[in-house]
C-alpha cells in the first residue's frame, strides 16, 4: 500500500465569513454551547476585520466579519451570505502538505509561511477546493498559544455551558451540476482520500427531488467529506436550492458528534436551535427497520431523532434548519453506535421533510 503523503490529524478549525462576527459568536455561545477562546480585531492591530474563536471539546469555530466595504471577507458575504470559507486541517508538516498537494494539481491559496510569537511557531499553507472554499494546513506542533499568533484570549463574563458536542464527524460539500467527479477525483488524486460509498438518485430520491452523493475520506478516516451534486427530479432539489442561494458550490453541513444525542438535542432546543422533523409515521415502523436499540423509543420519537443501521451497528442523527437567512448552511448532530455510514436509510424521510420547508419558502 502506498504511504500516506498527506497525513491529517483532524479538523483544525472551521472559519465562517459572516456579516456580524460579534453577534454570530453570541449565537454559537448561547445556542450551541461553544466556549469563548480567542479574539483578533481593532484592539489587536487589525484594521479590516474582526475574528472571534470559539471551541467546544475538539470543535473550533472561527467567525470573521469585515470592517470595510471592499475586502475579500465582505465580497464573500455579499455573494454567499454567511458561509464556510475555510476548512482547516491539522497536520504535522504544513510545508510538505502544500508541496505534495500542489505537485498533484491543487491550486495554491497560501504558500507555506511561518508565524511566530512568544508562544512559538505555527506554519500555515493553503489550497483551493470546491467553490470559493479553502483548505488551510495548520502545523502547530511547535506552538503553545491559545489559537494562532495574532490572537489574544477572549474571556467574556457570559459563558453558557457546553451542550456535549465533541468533534466534527463529517463535513459535507455541495458541488455544482456535473462537478461531482471533478471533486471526488480532486480528493482522491490531490489529497490521497479514498471513496467510501456512493449513492445515486435511485438511492436518494423522493417523488420530487434527487441528488448524487460520494463520501471521500482520508486514509486514517479522521476526515470525512461527503460530496453532493444535484440531480434532475420533478422539482428543485435542496442541493439545487443551496447552490442557487449560495451562488455556487460550498460547504452544506457540519456533522458534530455527541455521546448522548437525546440530552444534547433537548439542550439545543431549549436554547432555540430548530430541527427538521420527519412525519410521525416514521416512528411507527422504526424498530422493525433498525432492530433493537439501547435507547427508549419515546424520547427518540419526542425529539424527532432519526435512527439508521448498517452492518457495523447503528447511528442516531438529527438535522437543524438552516442557521442563517439563506437556506444554505445547517448542522447535523450525530451519535454513532458502531455504524460507520451516514444515515442513508433516513434520506427519503428527511428529504420529504425538507421539501415541506422548501414549499413554504417557495423554492421547490
Ligand atoms: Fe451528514
Amino acid at each position: 500500500m502506498q504511504t500516506d503523503f498527506l497525513p491529517i490529524n483532524g479538523t483544525d478549525y472551521i472559519e465562517f465569513y459572516v456579516g456580524n462576527a460579534k453577534q454570530a459568536a453570541h449565537y454559537y455561545q448561547a445556542a450551541f454551547g461553544f466556549q469563548p477562546l480567542a479574539y483578533a480585531g481593532l484592539e489587536t492591530g487589525l484594521k479590516d476585520r474582526t475574528t472571534y474563536v470559539l471551541r467546544q471539546d475538539k470543535i473550533t469555530f472561527v467567525l470573521t466579519s469585515s470592517l470595510v466595504p471592499d475586502s475579500p471577507v465582505s465580497e464573500h458575504c455579499k455573494l454567499h451570505g454567511d458561509g464556510i470559507k475555510v476548512i482547516a486541517l491539522w497536520v504535522d508538516d504544513a510545508r510538505k502538505s502544500w508541496e505534495e498537494t500542489v505537485r498533484r494539481g491543487a491550486k495554491s491559496c497560501l504558500e507555506p509561511c511561518s508565524d511566530k510569537d512568544t508562544n512559538g511557531e505555527v506554519v500555515l499553507s493553503g489550497i483551493h477546493t470546491y467553490g470559493e472554499t479553502l483548505h488551510i494546513f495548520v502545523e502547530r506542533k511547535n506552538y503553545t498559544g491559545i489559537f494562532l499568533p495574532g490572537f489574544v484570549s477572549w474571556d467574556p463574563v457570559y459563558k453558557p455551558s457546553s451542550v456535549g458536542l465533541k468533534y466534527v464527524d463529517h463535513l459535507v460539500g455541495n458541488v455544482n451540476w456535473g462537478e461531482m467527479n471533478t471533486w471526488a477525483e480532486f480528493y482522491h488524486e490531490v489529497m490521497g482520500f479514498n471513496q467510501l460509498i456512493s449513492f445515486d438518485d435511485k438511492d436518494i430520491s423522493t417523488e420530487f427531488t434527487a441528488l448524487m452523493s460520494k463520501v471521500m475520506a482520508s486514509s486514517n478516516m479522521y476526515i470525512k467529506f461527503p460530496l453532493n451534486e444535484p440531480a434532475h427530479g420533478k422539482k428543485k432539489s435542496q442541493i439545487e436550492e443551496y447552490i442557487e442561494f449560495y451562488h455556487g458550490a460550498g460547504a452544506q453541513h457540519v456533522a458534530m458528534a455527541t455521546d448522548n444525542i437525546i440530552e444534547t438535542v433537548i439542550e439545543l432546543k431549549n436554547r432555540g436551535v430548530e430541527f427538521l422533523r420527519v412525519p410521525d409515521t416514521y416512528y411507527d415502523t422504526l424498530l422493525d427497520r433498525v432492530g433493537k436499540i439501547d435507547e427508549f423509543l419515546a424520547p427518540i420519537r419526542e425529539q424527532g431523532i432519526l435512527v439508521d443501521r448498517d452492518e457495523d451497528g447503528y447511528l442516531l442523527q438529527i438535522f437543524s434548519k438552516p442557521v442563517q437567512d439563506r437556506p444554505t448552511v445547517f448542522y447535523e448532530i450525530i451519535q454513532r453506535k458502531g455504524a460507520k455510514s451516514f444515515g442513508k436509510g433516513n434520506f427519503k424521510a428527511l428529504f420529504e421533510s425538507i421539501e415541506l420547508e422548501q414549499e413554504r419558502r417557495g423554492t421547490l
